[in-house]
């Protein structure tokens, strides 16, 4: 399976931090936003990765994160000119999918927990519909809004709706079977122009192929697209690692936990970090590792 990082769009609710700076590039706590979908597309097994952003901001992605390969995966790169939706990254992203089965995860979404990889790992080896995620919160309204019957079965999925039907947001990971570019570009742009994702999701669910995981407490899902949900972000991220001294949304870890880069290459990223905590960690962990 392929995946996608989508870090477009303007990032109004965040300006005037954004008015010169890709939202996704912003810091939380001690790492750049992106790090964070990047590190749950690399948890599900995912090591062939499209990152797309505006083409203003393409450029230091690609200073920041290279060809992919001191995290042992690969790293491809496109444009999209203009934030005309989420469900355009597939259309977007057609050739470079090439008719494979592809996941998404947003560049500010944080999905943190115990066993997310076996969940994860679950979700990408569905070979047929889509599977996505819910997560309760307090403010429905600003998210895709998932409704449930009696069963549990998920019978409805409405984009910011004014009256929810529920309080499970859907969060910015999904995950499609190989139909998903051809479906996407069958969507309309809904009224405020836009490819909504939740339009891609509704086919899946009409079509009974729409697989929703509810995430239970003991997961946080994390958004960063307002100055309070990136400060909670930011203070999530460094309370788990400083009470823990683990870490919290770093690929260098998870490249070595998932072995796409040995001992060797751990120590030779924590070195480049350098004198941070973070480098420290890695240090560490090389070491304890290394033969
Ligand atoms: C988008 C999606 C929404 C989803 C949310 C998750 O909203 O449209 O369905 O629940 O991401 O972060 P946005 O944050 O772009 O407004």
């Amino acid at each position: 399976m392929k995946g996608i990082v989508l870090a477009g769009g303007s990032g109004t609710r965040l300006h005037p931090m954004t008015l010169a700076a890709s939202k996704q590039l912003l810091p939380v706590y001690d790492k750049p936003m992106v790090y964070y979908p990047l590190s749950t597309l690399m948890l599900a097994g995912i090591r062939d990765i499209l990152i797309i952003s505006t083409p203003e901001d393409l450029p230091q992605f690609r200073r920041l994160l290279g060809s992919g390969s001191r995290f042992g995966v690969s790293f491809a790169y496109a444009e999209q000119p203009r934030p005309e939706g989420i469900a355009q990254a597939f259309v977007i992203g057609r050739d470079w999918i090439g008719g494979e089965p592809c996941a998404l995860a947003l560049g500010d979404n944080l999905i943190h927990g115990d066993h997310l990889s076996t969940l994860l790992r679950a979700a990408a080896a569905r070979p047929h519909g889509a599977s996505v995620f819910a997560y309760q919160v307090r403010d429905p309204e600003r998210y895709g809004v998932v409704a449930f019957d009696e069963l549990g079965r998920a019978t409805d999925i409405v984009e910011k709706p004014d009256a929810p039907r529920s309080n499970w947001a859907v969060t910015g990971l999904y995950f499609y079977d190989a139909r998903v570019s051809d479906i996407a570009a069958r969507i309309k742009p809904s009224a405020r122009g836009e490819l909504e994702i939740t339009d891609l999701n509704r086919v899946y669910l009409e079509d009974d192929s729409l697989h929703v995981s509810r995430l239970s407490r003991g997961y946080a899902w994390l958004d960063a697209g307002t100055p309070d949900s990136l400060l909670q972000a930011a203070t999530y991220v460094q309370t788990i690692q400083s009470r823990t001294g683990m870490l919290v949304g770093c690929p260098e870890e998870v490249a070595f936990r998932m072995g796409y880069i040995g001992a060797a290459e751990l120590l030779e990223q924590a070195q480049a970090i350098g004198k941070t905590e973070l480098g420290r960690v890695l240090l560490e962990l090389a070491e304890e590792h290394a033969t």
